[in-house]
């Protein structure tokens, strides 16, 4: 949230980062009744171990990785390791890049990447398409649960997340808005790749007995390139809009994002993004460390955006971790 505090640089940055460390936790009221259901995919995982107690020397370790990230964040310039702005430039660059690689290379990538995740008693290795699998399925059981024809995914990426969700609801309109022209590029040849890409079809073990080469997804997933600080949409044009670590690149205006999605859509907004309610203080010095999004869902409800779900029980990666919400449309 860019608070609007008058003053030098270094307290209005202070204090941003403060709002992130010590907002309340807020109970929502959840007045409608989500469930929230995946399964695990298991053919993601390659090992699993029950977790181990740390140590007081690992857990001081950490604490002085804190400090020193503490200092690197507000005196780094001084002592030569700022931590790098992630402003949208710094942003772009860096999803250019990653979309330039064709759906196949980037399909194994995902195959023979290798990440930590915690969830419930166990530390689990898995592969890249394991939290993806778990989000869309989240995404996918929620929307079955609203009364919706029209999808918005706001920063779409390569669009594998609508091209998931598509291979399930084929009767729905969804849209990707992205900023990255390599991302719709990407996104559109792997609508052509779909039919011989198995591993977006091994998102979610109910959707395996789709035939690919039967789903018609070209027709059903408009890519439209643009910004989510202004969106070329109309008012009310989706039912429901969503994001996924998509907040998270954009920390300084991510405020406008939300106007724009309380603009655009009719019903709900969804974010899987890495709120303040969902990390610990560990969690929160490395979202600061990269410059993440790391704030509050508290101040939803002023772009027209009222919290009535939280939740952060899936799995997680081990350095900082997403949270569920849902929020309705109120203005
Ligand atoms: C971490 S990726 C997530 C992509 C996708 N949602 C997924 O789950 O794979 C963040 C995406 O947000 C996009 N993005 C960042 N700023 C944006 C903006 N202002 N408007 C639209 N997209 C943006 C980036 O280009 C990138 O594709």
């Amino acid at each position: 949230m860019s608070l609007k505090v008058a003053g030098p640089i270094w307290l209005r940055k202070l204090l941003r980062n403060l709002s992130g460390y010590f907002a309340r936790n807020i109970n929502i009221m959840n007045n409608i009744d989500f469930k929230v259901k995946f399964l695990l995919p298991e053919k993601h995982i390659f090992s699993r171990r029950p977790k181990a107690k740390r140590s007081f020397i690992s857990r001081l370790k950490d604490t002085g990785r804190h400090i020193k990230i503490f200092f690197q964040q507000f005196w780094g310039r001084a002592i030569g390791t700022k931590v790098k702005k992630r402003d949208q430039l710094f942003v772009s660059n860096i999803y250019n890049n990653l979309y330039s690689l064709p759906t196949s290379e980037w399909a194994k990538t995902k195959i023979e990447s290798k990440y930590l995740i915690e969830f419930k008693n166990d530390i689990l290795e898995v592969n890249g398409w394991f939290l993806k699998s778990v989000y869309v399925q989240i995404l996918s059981g929620l929307l079955d649960q609203f009364n919706y024809s029209s999808i918005l995914e706001v920063g779409s990426g390569r669009g594998d997340n609508l091209a998931a969700l598509s291979l399930k609801n084929t009767n729905h309109k969804f849209t990707g808005l992205e900023r990255s022209s390599e991302g719709i590029l990407a996104g559109r040849s792997l609508l052509k790749d779909l039919p011989n890409c198995r591993e977006i079809g091994d998102f979610d073990p109910w959707w395996a007995r789709f035939n690919l080469k039967d789903t018609r997804n070209s027709d059903t997933i408009d890519f439209v390139q643009g910004s989510a600080l202004e969106m070329p949409f109309g008012d009310k044009t989706f039912d429901v809009a969503f994001t996924v670590l998509v907040l998270e690149q954009i920390p300084y205006d991510y405020h406008k994002v939300l106007k724009e999605m309380s603009r655009v859509a009719k019903k709900y907004c969804i974010f899987l993004e890495p709120f303040r309610e969902a990390n610990n203080l560990n969690g929160l010095v490395n979202l600061t460390r990269r410059d993440y999004f790391r704030f509050s869902y508290k101040n939803f409800s002023r772009f027209g955006l009222k919290p009535v779900y939280f939740s952060s029980d899936h799995p997680q990666k081990l350095k900082y971790r997403m949270g569920l919400l849902v929020t309705k449309v109120t203005k």
